[in-house]
């Protein structure tokens, strides 16, 4: 283990979009935004028995919190907060973890995000998964990023399509998600792929300047 994990703690922002580690004080606005999105949310999410009130409450967050809180300390995972700074404030409106990270002679991790349906379709999870990808290949030392995706999202594959992840591989019975084992598309990019263009960020706003 890292006396402090390459790449962690960090705060990155592109224009509105910010992500920050989370907080202790974050549990009742993630508990509200967790709350509102019940059915955005669940088709998309591992399948944990119990209530979805139960399991997204201030109190749960507790736990959430120190989960999270560990995984970045042992170098695991970049768990982010992403909040929308608007009109001066700070809005908690989804996440992204660059989770399963191992290093060594493999130097990869897997991305999972979401965000609230009030902001979905105005770039907020491209923007972030661009800058969680380059800080990743940057100060985290990685190598190598996935992302799985169920062939049924059709948001989130637009999400890494746009972005120009590799689509590489086709997951049978990948993840108990919602209720039963579901197939995954695999996504990958590796840091070559990118760094001619400047990072996905650069390649992100270069696509954004072009579509009207
Ligand atoms: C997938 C998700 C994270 C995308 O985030 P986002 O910030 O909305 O991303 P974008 O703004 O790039 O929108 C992606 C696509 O969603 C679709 N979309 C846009 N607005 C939408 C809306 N209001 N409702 C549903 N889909 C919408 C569009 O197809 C868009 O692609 P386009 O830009 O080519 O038109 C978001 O839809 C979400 O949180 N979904 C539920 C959880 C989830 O699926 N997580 C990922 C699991 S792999």
């Amino acid at each position: 283990m890292f006396r402090r994990a390459p790449g962690w703690p960090a705060v990155l922002s592109d224009g509105p979009v910010l992500l920050r580690p989370y907080r202790r004080s974050d549990a009742a606005a993630w508990s509200q935004v967790r709350r509102a999105n019940r059915e955005w949310l669940a088709p998309w999410e591992s399948s944990v028995p119990g209530d979805w009130d139960d399991l997204n409450s201030p109190a749960t967050f507790r736990w959430v919190y120190r989960d999270l809180r560990r995984s970045g300390r042992t170098g695991e995972g970049m768990p982010f907060a992403v909040c929308l700074q608007e009109d001066g404030v700070e809005r908690l409106v989804g996440h992204i973890n660059v989770g399963n990270i191992v290093r060594r002679a493999f130097c990869s991790g897997y991305v999972g995000y979401w965000v609230d349906r009030r902001v979905a379709g105005r770039g907020v999870i491209p923007t972030a998964l661009a800058l969680a990808v380059d800080h990743a290949f940057g100060s985290g030392g990685l190598h190598r990023i996935e992302v799985n995706i169920r062939p049924e999202n059709r948001p989130s594959r637009r999400v890494v399509e746009k972005l120009g992840f590799r689509e590489e591989a086709y997951h049978a019975r990948y993840m108990h998600i919602d209720g039963a084992w579901r197939d995954h598309i695999g996504y990958a990019m590796t840091s070559e792929e990118i760094a001619a263009e400047g990072g996905l960020l650069a390649r992100w706003h270069r696509l954004r300047a072009r579509t009207p």
